[in-house]
């Protein structure tokens, strides 16, 4: 049986791209029978940046919501918060003691804000590092990801190496399931869609703010009559990311014929997000109001996660000398 491990980190609410890009497909993974798969929240990683802990509960409480709410089952995945495992701080330690500090330098994350160390802590630095406990810790074979977190990827499997080298063969070294058929949605301003942009599309919003949403996202100003280039248009891209082949054709060719607006684009758009969430919609507004539910099915999970982490942990403390 192959573990397949993933998490999102919650700073932010989970917008269509995570959904479509990261969500959906670890779900249907989880489906698969030679799959025992884990999907967490990667609650601890927020504090890099977000200190405020109304405001990471709030963002935990609306990812559990939204994980529920898309079909993750609870039955077949375990199902848990970073935070409350607490062998992910000590193999943290662990392994940090295994990471050389040129591998944290050349980290993207911490390469792009090189320029303003005075900000950046000591735990942004080594965000790689409990990524790798994340993941060395349930000794997961494949970890779905973006494109953007394959470097991560390959630091936990040198830090593994290097950890293997030393004690003998303790961690199963991950590999990244990357889907190349997935596209990066685009935000309303036509930038990657991303919670640090502030141009998320939300499809849990109430109606009336979902569509005022969707009718934010920037096009150019060509007049109705003019014939559009869909190519370029973010509404289409993003109806094109959600709908069948033949409606995504219908509108490509209504953008080449002309006498066809954004506006009725959005229209469209706005129409499909309804239809095609309603259940997950309803299902979140119902998950989001139940805190009790929720903390019950993640605790559920963390008793199982937890079984498992100790079993690799007694392995690792043994080899290190703690026990
Ligand atoms: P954000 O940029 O919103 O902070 P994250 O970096 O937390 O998103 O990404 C979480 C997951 O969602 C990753 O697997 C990432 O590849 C996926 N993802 C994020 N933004 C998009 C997007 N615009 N289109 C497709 N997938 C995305
Ligand atoms: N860094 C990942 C992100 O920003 C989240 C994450 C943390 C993760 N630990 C992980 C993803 C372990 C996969 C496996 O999206």
């Amino acid at each position: 049986m192959q573990r397949i491990l993933t998490g999102i980190q919650c700073t932010g609410m989970p917008h269509l791209g995570n959904i479509v890009g990261a969500m959906l497909p670890a779900i249907d993974l989880s489906r698969q029978p030679q799959h025992q798969t884990f999907i967490f929240l990667a609650d601890l990683h927020t504090l890099t940046t977000l200190p405020e802990a109304e405001v990471r509960r709030k963002y935990v409480h609306a990812a559990a919501s939204a994980w529920l709410a898309l079909g993750l089952d609870p039955e077949q995945v375990i199902f848990y918060r970073q935070s409350q495992i607490p062998a992910v701080g000590e193999l943290t330690w662990y392994l940090s003691c295994f990471t050389p500090y040129p591998m944290l330098a050349n980290a993207h994350a911490f390469k792009d804000k090189r320029d303003r160390l005075a900000g950046v802590n000591a735990g942004l630095f080594i965000y790689p590092v409990l990524m790798a406990a994340d993941i060395l810790l349930y000794q997961a074979n494949r970890v779905p990801v973006g494109k953007d977190q394959l470097q991560h990827l390959e630091i936990a499997r040198d830090v593994a190496t290097s950890f293997n080298h030393q004690y003998g063969s303790i961690f199963i070294l991950p590999e990244a399931l990357i889907d190349r058929n997935i596209a990066t949605l685009p935000g309303i301003d036509g930038q990657k869609m991303s919670k640090s942009y502030n141009n998320t599309v939300d499809i849990f919003l109430p109606e009336p703010e979902l569509r005022q949403n969707i009718m934010r996202i920037q096009t150019d100003s060509l007049a109705i009559d003019a014939v559009k280039d869909p190519d370029t248009c973010n509404v289409y891209k993003l109806y094109s990311a959600l709908a069948t082949e033949v409606d995504t054709a219908t509108m490509r060719q209504k953008y080449l014929n002309g006498g066809y607006g954004y506006k009725a684009a959005k229209e469209a758009l706005f129409d499909l997000i309804l239809v095609k969430f309603a259940v997950p919609r309803r299902r979140f507004n119902a998950y989001i109001n139940d805190w009790g539910t929720i903390n019950k099915i993640l605790q559920a999970g963390e008793a199982k996660a937890m079984e498992i982490a100790e079993e690799t942990m007694c392995i690792v403390r043994k080899a290190l000398g703690y026990a």
